[in-house]
């Protein structure tokens, strides 16, 4: 098998698979995919898992990037998605059946109207979404985040300074690309400023349990506002440090932005685009960390697999952007509206809440037994997202561990299970954040074949 992503890798016994690999590498460039030693194939998903062209089945412990929340193609999902747009089912209605349209362009559905009135209530009703009265739809993460930060920076002239947090990910485009990341990063953009993420202090469980000591992030707070002041117009953070490596920081950390945003008139903007949709429990990551956003971004689970995503904040903030300065093709289109629908459905009608929550307790203990392997030196995470950190074994780093672990789980063990993981984030760790209805008895099962993978990795090369 090839080690590196300019070449096609392949795997005995993969005929179609190989095949379709080394025909994507011909017609794609590398840049629209990121690195993964297994380049699975998907043929088909349903619920938690995964099939290849071979037939082979594999525990989806990745949600597709935290997206699928409900799982892969819900079937009451789908049907209500259908019956949003309009649309009991295809029947022979001649040339052209009648339904919403996909597009809406420069036009107004009463599904997109609809998406927004139980959105805007759903997060209302979550304690700390008081302020947010408005939705600005876009298709992707980094649209949303872009188009949150022009309204803060166009509220005020001459305010146009933000405040971002090190070692974040927002997106790669535009101003989400400037913000992720850190001052260190080329090609910076020199409106944005960082300040420290409380990663050491959260860098394993055990260490997240303990009272932070909030002194040095207050200080470089005020050392930017001293030098900045009336210039800064916001501050934007994450929950946890998703792509940046599964840093889930004291609550009390968060608390501080918060109150250094309402102090100086900053608009707080809160990137939930991983965490919404009861990722780290609760519907929205806000409730749970005690502070109350002015800007929540939303993609991802937003639309369980449909491309979505939404700033919802402060009216008065959003009115700083005229007419069109917020739209393009997709935003608001009604397949997006008619998902977002059918997604919050599903969480107010199920018990999805709950069972992630039962899932959070089972992923836990888990992860935790992994450390008996040898191969993980950290555990981090929270409901259903997790990453565990990788530990170099014998001469290997502790970046390759992660590969070989990556690959060992598509593999799978001699019973042929197997796991789809995402690898690796931050050089070495592991995602771990299957979806909320996952099957709690198999969860447990794939959790025990890891242990099992893993083990055999550890054996293999720290010998
Ligand atoms: C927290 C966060 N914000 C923004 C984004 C960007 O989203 P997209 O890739 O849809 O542009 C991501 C993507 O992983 C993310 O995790």
């Amino acid at each position: 098998m090839s080690d590196n992503n300019q070449s096609a890798i392949s795997f005995d016994g993969e005929d179609r698979s190989n095949q379709v690999r080394a025909g994507i590498l011909a017609t794609e460039p590398v840049a629209i995919r990121t690195f993964t030693p297994s380049q699975l194939v998907i043929s088909h998903s349903a619920g938690a898992y995964h099939w290849t062209p071979e037939g082979r089945k594999l525990a989806d412990f990745t949600s597709g990037v935290l997206v699928a929340n409900l799982g892969h193609n819900p079937t009451s999902w789908w049907n209500r998605v259908i019956k949003y747009l309009g649309l009991e089912k295809i029947k022979d209605a001649g040339q052209f059946t009648s339904s919403a349209p996909l597009t809406a362009y420069n036009a107004i559905t009463e599904v997109e109207h609809d998406a927004n009135e139980r959105l805007i209530r759903n997060l209302r009703s979550a304690p700390g979404g008081e302020k947010l009265d408005q939705v600005l739809w876009s298709a992707s993460g980094s649209e949303a985040v872009q188009k949150a930060l022009w309204a803060a920076m166009r509220q005020t002239k001459g305010r146009d300074m933000i405040i971002a947090t090190r070692g974040g990910f927002h997106g790669k485009k535009g101003l989400a690309g400037a913000i992720t990341g850190s001052e260190n990063d080329k090609e910076r953009d020199d409106r944005v400023r960082f300040i420290s993420f409380p990663m050491e202090e959260c860098d394993d469980l055990e260490s997240r349990k303990q009272p932070i000591d909030l002194s040095k992030y207050k200080a470089e707070l005020e050392s930017l506002w001293e030098e900045l002041g009336e210039r800064i117009c916001c501050v934007v953070t994450e929950p946890y440090l998703g792509g940046g490596g599964s840093y889930h920081p004291q609550k009390e950390y968060l608390q501080l932005l918060d109150s250094f945003c309402v102090e100086h008139d900053l608009v707080f903007i809160l990137d939930e685009i991983q965490s919404n949709f009861g990722r780290t429990g609760p519907m929205y990551a806000f409730t749970h960390y005690g502070i109350s956003p002015d800007i929540v971004l939303l993609g991802k689970g937003l639309g369980n697999g449909v491309p979505v995503s939404a700033a919802v904040g402060r009216s008065d903030v959003f009115a700083s952007l005229g007419f069109g300065e917020g739209s393009d093709t997709w935003s608001a289109n009604p397949l997006s509206s008619a998902a977002v629908l059918a997604t919050l459905d599903e969480f107010a009608s199920g018990n999805v809440i709950e069972q992630g929550e039962q899932l959070a307790r089972i992923i836990e203990a888990g992860l935790i037994r992994l450390k008996e392997t040898g191969v993980i030196a950290k555990v981090r995470g929270e409901g259903c997202v997790w990453g565990i950190e990788c530990a170099a074994l014998g001469g290997t780093s502790s970046d390759d561990v992660a590969v070989a672990c990556v690959e060992a789980c598509y593999l799978g063990d001699d019973d042929g299970n197997a796991i789809h993981l995402l690898g690796a984030l931050a050089g070495n760790v592991l995602r771990v954040s299957p979806p909320l209805t996952m099957d709690p008895d198999e969860l447990q099962f794939y959790l025990e074949v890891m242990y099992k993978l893993f083990s055999k990795v550890a054996a293999t090369l720290g010998a």
